[in-house]
């Protein structure tokens, strides 16, 4: 059977990363964050003070930094320059800009080089808002996970205090609709279903349930071919 890859889109907090890491593992697939990648030149930015809404300044930075998936040994984790990223790249500071940086044509013309070469050889579960339409229109399984923005507030709540950290439920709602406003409204690649993607809606699902849903699809769409 020829390798195939696996598209995951969504809105920000609907559990994508969760979701598609489990049903990489369950499926015998890799998983990748494209988000991350967005996160960890936001970080670069917010840590080098370069202006992240200057869209020049950030294809210079991007085009001079080193972002990786993996670390030296091959162990899971955001590396920038060297420099394990992967906790940092959460950090509120980094979430409530990283949209900035997502908005600018040379990054994503560049970012989509990278995950496309990433997906070159199939076998990925990918994850982000562009996969299915821009970044793997081919993928031969598409899903676009959603949840009320009320869950999505409610699942990040919920994750902050489980790390002990201060958090605000309303705060939360109103950055997420924010984040979501500018992804959808932005004129490179927007979140956006892909016509052929399967809409998934997770407000009422357990992690378990939306996994297991994810892996049926594929597995029925894989072996249909
Ligand atoms: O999935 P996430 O929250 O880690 O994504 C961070 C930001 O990056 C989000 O605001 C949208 C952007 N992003 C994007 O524009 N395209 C992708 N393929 C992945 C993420």
């Amino acid at each position: 059977m020829t390798k195939w890859n696996l598209a995951i889109d969504g809105p920000a907090g609907a559990g994508k990363s969760t979701v598609a890491k489990r049903v990489a593992d369950q499926l015998s697939m890799v998983y990748i964050d494209t988000g991350a990648m967005y996160r960890a030149l936001t970080w670069l930015a917010l840590n080098k003070d370069v202006n992240i809404h200057d869209e020049a300044e950030m294809h210079h930075l991007l085009k001079e930094s080193d972002i990786r998936l993996r670390g030296p040994e091959g162990e899971e984790g955001i590396y920038v320059n060297g420099t394990n990223v992967s906790k940092a790249i959460r950090e509120p500071q980094v979430t409530n800009n990283v949209s900035y940086t997502a908005q600018h044509a040379a990054i994503r013309k560049e970012m989509l080089r990278k995950q496309q070469l990433l997906a070159a050889e199939g076998g990925t579960v990918m994850d982000g808002r562009d996969i299915g339409t821009a970044v793997l229109p081919n993928a031969e399984v598409k899903i676009f996970l959603t949840a009320s923005t009320d869950e999505r507030a409610k699942r990040r709540y919920e994750e902050e205090i489980a790390k002990g950290m201060d958090s605000d439920f309303e705060k939360l709602k109103k950055e997420i609709a924010e984040r979501d406003k500018i992804d959808s409204e932005r004129t490179e690649a927007p979140l956006k279903k892909a016509s052929d993607a399967v809409e998934l809606d997770t407000t009422e699902l357990t992690v378990d349930e939306a996994v297991n849903k994810i892996c049926l699809i594929a597995e029925k769409r894989v072996d249909a071919d």
